[in-house]
């Protein structure tokens, strides 16, 4: 047997994609730019399964695995996907386990379809992250199901066999599971643009992680599961009076934000990602129904990052995605300090200590 094992990180927008055109394919309203993050990531394992083995079905829990059957509809419908997810913690629901693994065999079957596969498979997943502190577990993982499934189907050993082209076409294949999850194919700083007036969308690497070596420390204030998903938050975006408005600045900021970058001025880059930030939250006040994804907790730490850099005590910016957990992005020379400081201050649920990097792993077991 032949089990292709794919490790893909998660990745944090400095300038987010909030918002979208339309959901298949996915275009999002405005150009995101992302950090890929290094430690906290998903592993996808998947193999082809023999025809025999594809009809026999068993699913339920096992242990702590989750496992469920889905017909190949783009196959026969005779065979089946063996999907099976291992939680970081035992806080899933069985009614979102079951949402998340059909979304996993949706995106198989769209990739098989894609890449001309031939055979039922068998998906194991996992993140090394809790689901729910504002990393986005769907788009380190779907990002790894996208390269263990195209590894399995085209028989590529490696993450480097693939040539660029193949990897720009995974990630855009990837952004149709989550649309973050393009991003988390490439390593460094990752911009998304969708097609849009006659442009073609692309996905890319904008700089590698040594241009500018920044550290992502997150403080989870709550693992509570949110109560607007970002799926739906991104269709609310639109009743929003603010919306129009992002839309309209979104290149420019896009523009600024890359050039801060190529200038490595970590103020200007902070101040757009902080910008950027309050200006998604402040859209998601404003849609309706008002969604409220910050915590009285959370914009009390907002606030005092913001005092403790305006008083000279360190260089560092927040950035929140949809959830309450804070995103702290700094020099990586002064990440151990600015965690001591917090933790003086704030009681927080944990801390995820992680730096930007280089993007996705492959290899291929034989056993
Ligand atoms: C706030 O990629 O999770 O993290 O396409 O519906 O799966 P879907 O949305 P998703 O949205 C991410 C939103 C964000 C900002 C960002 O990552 O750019």
């Amino acid at each position: 047997m032949i089990i292709y094992e794919a490790v893909a990180p998660a990745n944090i927008a400095l300038l987010k994609y909030w918002g979208r055109l339309s959901l298949r394919p996915r275009r999002a309203a405005t150009p995101s730019l992302s950090v890929t993050l290094s430690r906290s990531v998903s592993v996808t394992r998947v193999e082809a399964i023999p025809e025999q083995e594809a009809t026999i079905k068993q699913g339920g829990h096992q242990a702590k695995q989750v496992t469920m059957f889905f017909p190949c509809a783009d196959l026969s419908p005779n065979l089946y996907d063996r999907i099976s997810y291992l939680p970081h913690d035992s806080g899933m629901t069985n009614q979102v386990d079951s949402q998340f693994l059909a979304k996993i065999a949706q995106q198989v079957q769209f990739i098989r379809r894609t890449l001309g596969g031939d055979s039922a498979v068998s998906v194991v997943t996992e993140n090394n992250f809790p689901v729910g502190v504002g990393l986005a577990s769907s788009a380190s993982g779907f990002a790894a199901l996208t390269v263990a499934t195209a590894a399995c189907f085209w028989g590529v050993a490696e993450f480097s066999d693939f040539d660029q082209p193949s990897i720009h076409k995974l990630a855009m294949m990837a952004k149709e599971g989550s649309g973050s999850a393009g991003r988390s194919l490439f390593g460094g700083f990752v911009s998304w643009r969708s097609s849009q007036n006659g442009a073609k969308g692309s996905i890319a690497q904008e700089f590698p992680a040594h241009h500018m070596p920044l550290a992502d420390t997150i403080f989870v204030f709550s693992q509570q599961p949110k109560k607007v998903s970002s799926s739906d938050g991104h269709q609310l975006a639109q009743t929003s009076q603010l919306y129009q408005l992002r839309v309209q600045r979104s290149e420019s900021r896009f523009i600024r934000m890359r050039q801060a970058l190529l200038t490595q001025d970590f103020t200007h880059l902070g101040e757009l990602m902080e910008q950027d930030a309050i200006d998604m939250h402040g859209i998601c006040l404003t849609s309706t129904p008002p969604v409220s994804y910050l915590t009285e907790d959370s914009l009390k730490f907002m606030n005092w990052l913001v005092s403790q850099r305006n008083t000279g005590q360190f260089e560092a910016y927040f950035t929140v995605d949809a959830g309450p957990n804070v995103h702290v992005i700094s020099k990586v020379e002064d990440q151990s300090d600015i965690i001591n400081r917090v933790l003086e201050v704030f009681q927080v649920e944990s801390v995820i200590v992680d730096r930007i990097g280089s993007g996705p792993r492959l290899q291929r077991i034989t056993n």
